[in-house]
């Protein structure tokens, strides 16, 4: 059995699970004025963010490293409390979730004819669109249960960025250099195909959150060269978890 070292990533995930449970949610019972607007666009982030992961820990658990298929589990786990959270506030806004939304179901068909590289790169897509969207919203709502439910979920997307980068990097590393700058290519390609229709299909909240279309495209376009650099630099630069546990939260 491999294990590449992700106890660290396994033991900074439990440490954030006890960390979340020590602090407790946020206080729903404050209620939330949400913008009709901001509902339809939160509405739509909650049913990506939920899911059961299956597909993913499927493909971790035959990757042949129990200890990095530990990590997958608690990461699922995180998503799956990001959607907990914001079907929460939507109910402390008085509104209600969907049961699905074809841009998700475009997203989990296409994830599951994936192997676990292609999986990957496809999953940081939607995790680097997240962290400028949840960013947008954090900085930009005028409501403190919104402005606080989205810095926690930012905070979790700022750790799960560089953990996919570490696996993708060691993902990528057996591929001849030029195989592995088309695969970075592509997937800034497609980052920046998933960041133009998140800013169309989220416009209105995004203006309500003082974001324009062009500058939320110009953002995640600018972020995708380091996090591409980050994914095929050589496996030795691997870091460890960003934030020392207990020090990513809001
Ligand atoms: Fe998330
Ligand atoms: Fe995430």
């Amino acid at each position: 059995m491999l294990n590449n070292g992700y106890d660290t990533w396994v033991r900074d995930f439990e440490a954030e699970r006890e960390r979340r449970a020590a602090i407790g949610d946020p206080q729903w019972e404050r209620g939330a004025a949400l913008d009709p607007a901001l509902v339809r666009s939160l509405q739509r982030f909650q049913v990506g963010e939920d899911g059961d992961g299956s597909a993913l820990i499927g493909k971790a658990d035959r990757a042949g490293d129990p200890v990095y298929a530990r990590a997958v589990r608690l990461f699922v786990a995180e998503e799956q409390n990001h959607a907990r959270m914001l079907a929460l506030l939507l109910a402390a806004g008085g509104a209600g979730t969907l049961a699905r939304h074809w841009s998700d179901a475009v997203f989990v068909r296409l994830r599951r004819l994936l192997g676990l590289r292609v999986e990957l790169l496809v999953l940081m897509v939607a995790e680097a669109v997240a962290l400028r969207y949840y960013r947008a919203v954090r900085d930009g709502a005028p409501d403190p249960l919104v402005a606080e439910v989205a810095g926690r979920i930012l905070a979790d997307e700022e750790r799960h960025v560089p953990f996919h980068c570490r696996r993708l990097r060691e993902a990528l590393a057996p591929l001849p250099a030029p195989a592995r700058r088309a695969a970075t290519l592509a997937w800034q390609g497609l980052l920046a195909g998933a960041g133009a229709v998140v800013a169309v299909d989220h416009g209105p909240a995004l203006r309500h959150l003082g974001v324009g279309r062009r500058g939320f495209t110009a953002d995640v376009l600018r972020s995708s060269g380091p996090l591409a650099r980050a994914m095929h630099a050589a496996p030795a630069a691997a870091p460890a978890p960003v934030a020392p546990a207990g020090s990513a939260g809001v």
